[in-house]
This record gives C-alpha cells, structure tokens and sequence, in this order.
C-alpha cells in the first residue's frame, strides 16, 4: 500500500456494540423536526445541476457493443460509446422512423440503426441531435437542457471521491414510484438509521445539524453490523452538492475518506402523476488496511456482496420514499 498511514500490526475494525433490544433505543422523533429536513431539502433542490442527470454506471455503458437505453425525465436517451471508449448520447428514437435505438447495434463506435441502417457516428445527423455526456470514471451522466431548464453547466457537479487506485466502486440501481426530493428527504433524515434498520445500524446519534452552522451537513455517529454484536464505528457526514445527490462521506473510523453517493434521477417528466425514480448509488470504498489491496483484486467478487447490501437498506428506503411521495401527492404528508 502507499498510504502514509501504513499499519505494522494489524487491528480489527471491529468493536463490540451492544444494542439495546429496538424497543428500549433512545426515540429519535423529537429530534428528527420536519421543519430541518424541510429547509435542508429546499437548500439542496435550489443547488444548480447545470441539467445533469446520473444514467448509471460508467462501467455498464459500451459492454459488449450494445447500446444503453434508458428514459430519463420523460425524454429517451441512448448511449453508447466510439471505438476509443468515448460515451456518446442522444436521442433514443432514430431520426429517420423512429426506431429504438437502444435495441440496434454498435459497429467500430458507430451506432448502426436495426431497421434500415441509419449509422450514427455520435454527431448531429438527419435532425438527430447528440446530448453532452460526462464519464467520471464511476458514473455516466447525461445532460438534457429542455428537461432541466436550468442555465447548462459545462460538467456535472461530481462529489469528491477517494482516489480510484485506492478505491473499489460499486454501483447500484433501485427504481421506486416518487420524485427525486422524496429519495432526498430521506437520505436528508438520519435519525431513521437505528430504528428503521436495525440490521444495519447500531447506536447512531446525530452529532451535527445544519442548524449547527457549517456547512450545510449531517454529521452522524454510527456502527455498521458485521455480524452478532461486532460492529464498524464510524463518523459519515452527509452532504447535498446538488439537488438529485446526497453524499455519505466517513470522515473518521475503519474506511475514512470512503463515501456513498445517491443519485436521484427522474425516470418519468416534470410533473407526472405517477412519476417513477432510478436510485443509483455509487460506493466509492477506500482503506489504508494491507487486506484492502487484496479486496481490490477481488473486487469482480465483492461488487455483487456490495450491491446485496445497499440492497437491503434501498428496499426499505425506497418504501420511505414512496411512502412520502404518496402522502405529499395526496396532500397528507405532514412535514
Ligand atoms: S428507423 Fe432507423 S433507419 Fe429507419
Ligand atoms: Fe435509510
């Protein structure tokens, strides 16, 4: 390993955490007030996005030659990428009848349509017009101006993440029937974390608010159950950079400097009465511990155990999520 902080002896990340049976934890509610959740919300939803939308993962997109299909905010996006490995996006529907080209074919980097072999070289094209497209190295992202409406950005407002030689990504994709601010809301509600996943989490106390001043962040302490009573203690501070992502950054403790980011995309228009939302969340994993490098090598293996466990918590998430946006639309919610 390279890091400066290299261990000589080895130390367990694991500590003891004795959980209180769920009913005898400290309530949270009195602290959790709607009306913090509320103004950190508005403050993230008024951030600029420059109309960047996450698509998913950067390492999903241009596998085996095949186009990347997927709607977002109501508009259909294609992507794919040249025969330098350069993305390429726009419009899903082909300008000559209106094939779907996420169904057609990529041959050298040039997009071939199925029905008649219109090709696409990535450039405007018979009315065909590409979308600006960013690769971060563990995220694809699309732009679409008409759908965001806010003045454009030349690039995406990417969280600061570990750097990608001392780190393991991996990338998962939930989609649930709410709006983008619902996975917000959550994501901006710490003090669920013990009660709500008590499989996951341990003894989490909110340290910081941002009535506390700072900078607009959570800061949380927690321990993560690794099995029976061993647990991970940690520090994460929650951030939101941009209206559709809230970022989990662990700033002290086994894993500092990981983070976790969720991204809110739109599946459905502005507006929609059944709207639906993608949930990508990206794990940005980094360790100065030696059997990290190892962990690195196996990564192919630990990115689907990664994926089960963000799973897990996004099944019951996303129930948080629909649950708000089903009250909100339906003049319930009381926050
Ligand atoms: S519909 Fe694509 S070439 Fe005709
Ligand atoms: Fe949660």
């Amino acid at each position: 390993m390279n890091s400066p902080r290299r261990r000589t002896t080895w130390t367990s990340p694991l500590r003891v955490r004795r959980a209180p049976r769920w009913e005898r934890q400290t309530p949270t509610w009195r602290e959790a007030r709607p009306a913090v959740i509320a103004g950190a919300l508005k403050r993230a939803t008024a951030r600029p996005s420059g109309n960047w939308y996450v698509v998913g993962a950067s390492r999903e997109i241009g596998a085996r030659n095949r186009p990347y299909g997927r709607t977002i905010a109501g508009v259909e996006v294609v992507l794919w990428r040249s025969e330098n490995g350069a993305l390429r996006a726009g419009p899903g529907e082909c300008p000559h009848l209106g094939a779907p080209l996420r169904d057609s074919r990529v041959v050298c980097g040039t997009l071939m349509c199925h029905w008649h072999g219109l090709a696409l070289d990535g450039g405007p094209f018979a009315g065909w017009e590409p979308y600006p497209v960013y690769d971060d190295g563990v995220l694809a992202w699309v732009r679409l101006d008409a759908a965001g409406g806010e003045t454009p950005l030349e690039r995406p407002v990417v969280p600061v993440r570990p750097v990608p030689v001392n780190a393991l990504d991996a990338v998962f994709t939930v989609e649930g029937r709410c709006e983008p601010e619902d996975v917000v809301a959550n994501r901006l509600d710490p003090w669920h974390g013990s009660w709500f996943h008590p499989y996951a989490f341990v003894g989490l106390k909110v340290a910081d608010t941002p009535e506390d001043g700072g900078n607009d962040a959570f800061a949380v302490d927690v321990a993560f159950k690794v099995a029976g009573r061993l647990a991970v203690p940690v520090r994460a501070v929650f951030t939101a950079p941009e209206p559709r992502t809230v970022v989990m950054h662990i700033i002290d403790g086994e894993g500092a400097g990981s983070v976790v980011e969720t991204h809110a995309t739109p599946l459905t228009a502005p507006g929609a009465t059944n709207p639906r939302t993608a949930v990508v969340e990206a794990v940005v994993a980094a360790s100065d511990r030696r059997g990290f490098a190892l962990a690195r090598a196996a990564a192919p293996v630990l990115r689907p155990l990664m994926r089960r466990t963000a799973g897990r918590l996004w099944r019951d998430d996303l129930a948080y999520a629909e649950r708000r946006w089903s009250l909100r639309s339906t003049g319930r919610f009381p926050g």
